[in-house]
């Protein structure tokens, strides 16, 4: 693969409203982000995505924009973010937005003009139909049907989200031309590039006929028949050669469905975007793709096999982006740790696990912390609308609601938007008033100020980490290097990174016992753990608990 600048990166996830209230309103905001640049700066990040800060009813929290010209009250305003871009530069930190484009808020004003009056030609810039009922079965993502009937007319409009998130139609070129508009507006302002919203699902099913019921609702979910359809792939280059290509910008898609033998279109030499997300292991808890009540029990091996899997169809044709967490899951400590959440040794292995792998990093919020999934006792207590859909479906699902509450527990977005502790103070230092959502219970002891400079912290190791990724003498073969997976123990995920003249071999116990593995070569220098010593004799290699060690030839 050509090497490009964005392999260099290693990404930081904001979710602004949750990281840092600057004006006390309880609601975090960009001046917020700009009085933590430094910390973020010594944590070593190079790009800073933020969440969508455009003006918006916040019914999903910014993922439901009203205008893309404007900034958010809330957050600030055009020139809070021009100095953002502004001072994160100077700090040699880049910035990319979330752009979200499969869909408007409903108080946008083009879904305005089209409700006012049906032949305006705002009308064809999203999705209605005619009829005195719901067009067909297919159920939102975050519940009930895509459709919702207009008041005072019979007709429909298609929302593959929320009800306040009408799907636009891209299928009209002039509505494509304006968005194209704006996304380049956003990129001669100077910003790096875009994580891009919801990407896979401006392309409908064109029959818009009625699927077989995936549940008691007599509804389908809608990603069977909006999702990754024939032709996406028109618009995703169209969209590609007006906006992106005329810029060095990077895009990272949210681009969940998609086959691996589709990826060289996707992130190839000539694919459609930079990287794309790969949900295949964050979802190794659930059924494929779908609700939160079908869970399934899986282990480490499983684990293994779902990443390397990922890595090696990554790397055939492109570049990866690897995460663990973002503000649709929930904390990776509690789902891919389990009982083993508070061990800091295990969150280490973990960490480490996916930063090493081939492709560019991305730390969402806290992560670097190991905060952990809360516990909440009712479903009041939750702002996301997924999550209340999600328990009452299992509720109609025939599950009582204790199971259901612990569904949305361990599943809930909530999880990772609560606010960012920055000490142990009330409500963290993150405001001064109560914040939006609630804490977590264990901010005060899971805390920046309490793990600055502590050694041996959750916090110290990320620096650490990322310092070793960027600027460690193994720094070619960390960021360039293949990955290639090695046998080991079940409970060990075990890969190599190589270039031509070197090869890191990488071992991560995952269990609570001493392990000892076989090392391909006898003769080895250790040269990383993530604590404590790990021994090494002849071909044997004695893992501790949790512990990863890293190996190179001699
Ligand atoms: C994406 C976002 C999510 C949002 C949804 C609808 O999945 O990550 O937060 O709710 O799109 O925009
Ligand atoms: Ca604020």
């Amino acid at each position: 693969m050509k090497k490009q600048w964005w392999q260099e990166e290693v990404i930081y996830q904001i979710y602004p409203k949750s990281f840092n209230d600057s004006n006390g309103d309880g609601i975090g905001d960009i001046q917020g982000i700009i009085e933590k640049l430094d910390y973020l700066k010594d944590l070593g990040v190079t790009m800073l995505w933020i969440c969508p800060i455009y003006k918006s009813p916040m019914d999903d929290n910014g993922y439901d924009i009203s205008d893309y010209y404007a900034i958010e009250a809330q957050f600030g305003n055009m020139e809070d973010l021009e100095e953002l871009i502004e001072k994160a530069k100077e700090k040699n930190i880049k910035i990319i937005l979330d752009l979200v484009i499969n869909h408007t808020s409903d108080e946008h004003e083009w879904f305005q003009k089209a409700l006012a009056d049906k032949s305006s030609k705002y009308h064809d810039y999203y999705i209605f139909k005619e009829g005195v009922k719901e067009p067909n079965n297919w159920r939102s993502v975050f519940g009930g049907s895509v459709w919702e009937k207009v008041s005072e007319r019979n007709e429909y409009y298609l929302h593959c989200f929320g009800k306040k998130q009408p799907d636009l139609n891209w299928e009209n070129k002039e509505l494509r031309k304006r968005l194209y508009d704006m996304v380049n507006w956003w990129l001669e302002k100077g910003i790096a590039g875009f994580r891009i919203d919801a990407i896979t699902f401006i392309k409908k099913d064109l029959s818009w006929e009625s699927q077989a019921p995936d549940g008691v609702d007599g509804l389908v979910k809608c990603t069977k028949v909006s999702r990754n359809q024939p032709g996406i792939g028109i618009f995703l280059n169209e969209l590609k050669e007006n906006t992106f290509n005329k810029y060095q910008c990077m895009t990272v898609a949210e681009a969940p469905g998609v086959p691996y033998e589709e990826l060289d279109e996707f992130i190839g030499d000539n694919g459609y975007f930079s990287m794309i997300f790969d949900f295949r292991y964050a979802d190794l808890d659930i059924a494929s793709g779908s609700e939160w009540f079908k869970r399934i029990d899986w282990n480490i091996k499983e684990l293994n096999e779902k990443v390397m899997a990922s890595q090696l169809a990554i790397q055939k044709y492109g570049w990866g982006a690897n995460f663990i967490e973002n503000h649709d899951q929930p904390r990776a400590a509690t789902k891919y740790l389990r009982n083993h959440a508070a061990d800091d040794r295990a969150v280490k292995t973990l960490a480490a696990m996916y930063f090493f792998l081939r492709g560019v990093p991305f730390i969402y919020q806290g992560q670097e912390l190991g905060m952990m999934n809360f516990k909440r006792d009712s479903i009041d207590e939750f702002d996301d609308l997924s999550s209340i859909d999600q328990y009452y479906r299992s509720i109609q699902e025939g599950y009582s609601a204790e199971e259901a509450l612990n569904f949305v527990n361990l599943r809930s977005r909530d999880n990772s938007r609560t606010p960012f502790p920055w000490n142990g103070e009330k409500y963290g230092g993150f405001s001064e008033v109560v914040p939006w959502i609630k804490m977590t219970e264990e901010y005060p002891e899971i805390n920046v100020e309490k793990q600055t400079g502590k050694k041996n912290s959750i916090l110290e190791f990320y620096r650490d980490m990322i310092w070793f990724r960027q600027k460690g003498p193994y720094r070619e073969i960390f960021i360039y290097g293949k990955i290639e997976p090695m046998e080991s123990d079940e409970n060990v995920i075990a890969y190599k990174r190589y270039t031509e003249k070197e090869c890191v071999y990488c071992w991560f116990n995952f269990s609570d016992c001493n392990i000892e593995v076989s090392v391909p070569e006898e003769t080895m220098n250790l040269i990383w753990q993530t604590y404590g010593k790990a021994e090494l004799k002849k071909d044997k290699l004695k893992l501790l608990p949790f512990q990863s060690a890293f190996l190179v030839s001699k």
